[in-house]
């Protein structure tokens, strides 16, 4: 696709004929102006509209604003089907591959391989290594009393983790990350398909030569591992291992940096888990709810009336988990970070079938994250003359973080 082509992918469409115009809003999920400030604002406004909105950007899509409705979908994959995996469409894989693009019960096949691998006691291994990162990490920032926090620390400890879990060479780190930083939020979605292209192309022949001479690692394992009777394919492979990486990065390294922001800018709360580290885990829930960064998106799979609004088969929708997680309806006081919430479940990591099989390392490196940093520089701030910059897109990121503290 030109430059020219894929700027009329992001240009509003014409509204359809079933869409009534008072639930269309103009809202682009990955250039929102509101993003680069305040992503949290950018989706809570359409908290006072309707159940379901259609905006007219990125080929134009349904958006749900409700937790029920999310759950609902996410359950259904008779209707919503993860395929094609990308808004707009014309930016997705070809055809459906494992993990996210297999609708369920088909998946489970495939989510059987990987739930030994990434239960809560199989992770519990990279607690060692990690807490050995995010102390290095430390010690090198340290002494500065100040860091850019989102490239000093905030996408280091996930890359290194996943790096040695699959078994990838280290020097290639950043190089993907920052590849994997253009698939889930370039502001052009051919630059989001190229990237992805990128991924793909980068794993084929490792997933190739561990076909042939597996290791120890979790690629050779996977690859190796067989379906309905035969041996996973090199495609099928391949598209694990993509998952794996897109999945296990920006999604750790941002949630990181959206906690620093929150406690940077908020010393009581900050300090509770200062004088309480107990209170550590309930915290990074509370956070999951409050700042529920993924972006998650279904495809109707017949025409469907879905509460009271006509759908037509192949259209999009979009789930900004963040406004699962501000929903009045279910949650008491949405906006408020309460640490002891009674209530704190979320779906930031989604639900059902998909679910993500890696939420047990994504708490435990952030539990690593916090009592590492909070344990040795307890006190730090925005640094004054810095704004944090953000971003939207399929996780909500933060570009830049600098942050100040007295140096020992
Ligand atoms: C802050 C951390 C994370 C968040 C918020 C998060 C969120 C999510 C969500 C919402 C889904 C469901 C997608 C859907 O239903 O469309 C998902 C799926 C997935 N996640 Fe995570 N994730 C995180 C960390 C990780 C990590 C650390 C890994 C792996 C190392 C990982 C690997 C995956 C994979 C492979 C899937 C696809 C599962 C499937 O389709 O069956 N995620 N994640």
């Amino acid at each position: 696709m030109s430059a020219a082509a894929s700027s009329i992918a992001t240009a509003p469409v014409a509204i359809p004929d079933h869409v009534s115009p008072e639930r269309v809003v103009d809202f682009d999920y990955v250039n929102d102006p509101m993003f680069s400030t305040d992503p949290q604002a950018a989706y809570l406004r359409f908290r006072d509209g309707p159940d379901l909105i259609y905006t007219l950007r990125n080929g134009g899509h349904w958006i749900a604003t409700r937790r029920e409705l999310m759950v609902e979908i996410f359950q259904n994959s008779e209707v919503f089907s993860t395929f094609p995996y990308v808004i707009p469409s014309s930016v997705s894989s070809a055809t459906p591959q494992p993990f996210t693009e297999i609708n369920a019960p088909d998946n489970l096949k495939y989510r059987r391989l990987l739930s030994p691998m990434m239960a809560p006691k199989a992770v519990t291994s990279f607690e060692t290594y990690g807490r050995e990162i995010m102390r290095e990490l430390i010690d090198e920032v340290l002494p500065r009393g100040e860091c850019e926090f989102s490239s000093d620390v905030a996408q280091k400890l996930p890359i290194f983790i996943i790096m040695r879990w699959l078994d990838l060479p280290f020097e290639d780190r950043f190089m993907l990350m920052n590849n994997v930083d253009k698939v889930l939020s370039d502001p052009d979605p051919e630059q989001r398909r190229l990237a992805r292209e990128f991924t793909v192309n980068y794993i084929d022949s490792t997933v190739a030569a561990r076909r042939e001479k597996p290791g120890d690692d979790l690629i050779s394992y996977l690859v190796n591992s067989e379906v309905d009777g035969r041996r996973v394919t090199q495609m099928e492979g391949v598209s694990m291992a993509r998952n794996l990486i897109h999945g296990g990065l920006d999604t750790v390294r941002n949630m990181m940096s959206h906690i620093a922001l929150f406690l940077a800018n908020n010393a009581p709360h900050r300090q509770q888990l200062v004088d309480d580290p107990a209170l550590i885990p309930a915290a990074i829930e509370e956070l999951f709810r409050w700042y529920a960064l993924p972006n998650m998106p279904r495809c109707v799979l017949n025409d469907i009336e879905f509460h009271g609004v006509a759908m037509k088969k192949g259209e999009q929708i979009l789930m900004p988990l963040m406004l699962a997680g501000h929903d009045e309806r279910y949650y008491e006081a949405p906006d408020t970070v309460d640490f002891k919430r009674r209530d704190m479940r979320h779906i930031t990591f989604g639900n059902g079938a998909h679910v993500c099989p890696g939420q047990h390392l994504a708490r435990i490196e952030l539990k690593i994250f916090l009592e590492e940093w909070l344990s040795r520089i307890p006190h730090f701030k925005i640094k004054p003359g810095t704004t944090p910059v953000t971003a939207g897109g399929i996780i909500l990121a933060v570009r830049s973080l600098s942050l100040e503290w007295t140096a020992p």
